[in-house]
């Protein structure tokens, strides 16, 4: 496994390996890996000949300062782990290396996608995403990217930008993996405590509690039912909303196909989020 840390070194690597004709996958990380990474990258070694990870904390995607510092960096725990499974290249840059002084940045409209949820309550946030993902397509090339379904609205964000900027990368969605006790895997995790955890799983029974009563109520309906039974727990609901997979607008009478329902919640400082389908369709 190759470790870079600039853009030239990767990227002359990356085309011989291309000349030889082999497909990139690429998992795009902040670190703190967890199996919901490992299950990522395994998608990623299955579906292409070579696998990279990049593992950067982009300082562009925090709106808080705060919440930026505390992010968990384990960048040689992480190295440690990837060099167990058949990961090719990993590529930790240095936030100059991404952000060198004159560097451009690009500005999509990304309409609806960027104004509900997580652009609501983290103004600019996706801004920061879609110009980090867009320059590190740009560097790795990849064939294939791979993204967690935990962070819903990036995965549209990133789709919409793709396909806007008519790039030749398919985007695979890959489904969250949870703990034993349901609670979604996530780097923040690390800064709880076990009773914190404990605390969490509230996140979930509430996205269960949420798919049982959409059986035989309305989205508005099972909305007010769940933010009633959140106020039990111990955590601060953000938000919780029923969306349209494919829009993200907030559904109120109707069920459409896939209706999803997104939430987030803060124990003490640390901001979970997740999401669960309330309408499988085959
Ligand atoms: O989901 C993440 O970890 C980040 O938002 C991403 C896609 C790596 C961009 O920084």
């Amino acid at each position: 496994m190759k470790v870079y840390s600039t853009i030239s070194a990767l990227q002359e690597y990356v085309s011989k390996l291309k000349l030889e004709g082999k497909s990139i996958g690429f998992v795009p990380t902040m670190g703190a890996l967890h199996y919901g990474h490992i299950s990522l990258v395994n998608s990623a070694i299955t579906q292409c000949d070579i696998t990279i990870v990049s593992i950067f904390v982009n300082p562009t995607q925090f709106n808080n300062q705060e919440d930026l510092l505390n992010y968990p960096r384990t960048l040689e725990s992480d190295i440690e782990l990837l060099s167990t499974i058949d990961c090719d290249i990993i590529f930790a840059p240095s936030v100059q290396e991404m952000y060198p002084e004159k560097s451009v940045s690009i500005q999509l409209d990304l309409g609806n996608l960027a104004e509900v949820m997580e652009g609501k309550f983290r103004p600019g946030h996706f801004d920061g995403v879609v110009n980090v993902v867009s320059r590190l397509f740009e560097i790795v090339k990849p064939d294939k990217a791979f993204f967690g379904l935990k962070d819903f609205q990036q995965v549209s964000v990133i789709r919409f930008m793709t396909n806007f900027l008519k790039l030749p990368i398919e985007i695979i969605a890959c489904p969250t993996l949870r703990e034993q006790s349901g609670i979604a895997m996530s780097s923040r995790n690390m800064r709880l405590s076990e009773s914190e955890k404990e605390d969490s799983l509230i996140i979930f029974n509430s996205l269960c509690f949420a798919k049982k009563l959409a059986s035989n109520q309305t989205p508005d309906e099972v909305k007010a039912n769940v933010i009633d039974y959140f106020k039990n727990g111990k955590l601060a609901l953000e938000y919780f909303e029923i969306v349209n997979p494919i829009t993200l607008e907030a559904l109120s009478s109707q069920w459409v196909p896939n209706a999803t329902a997104c939430i987030v919640a803060f124990c003490g400082e640390v901001r979970l989020i997740d999401n669960m389908n309330l309408k499988i369709q085959d």
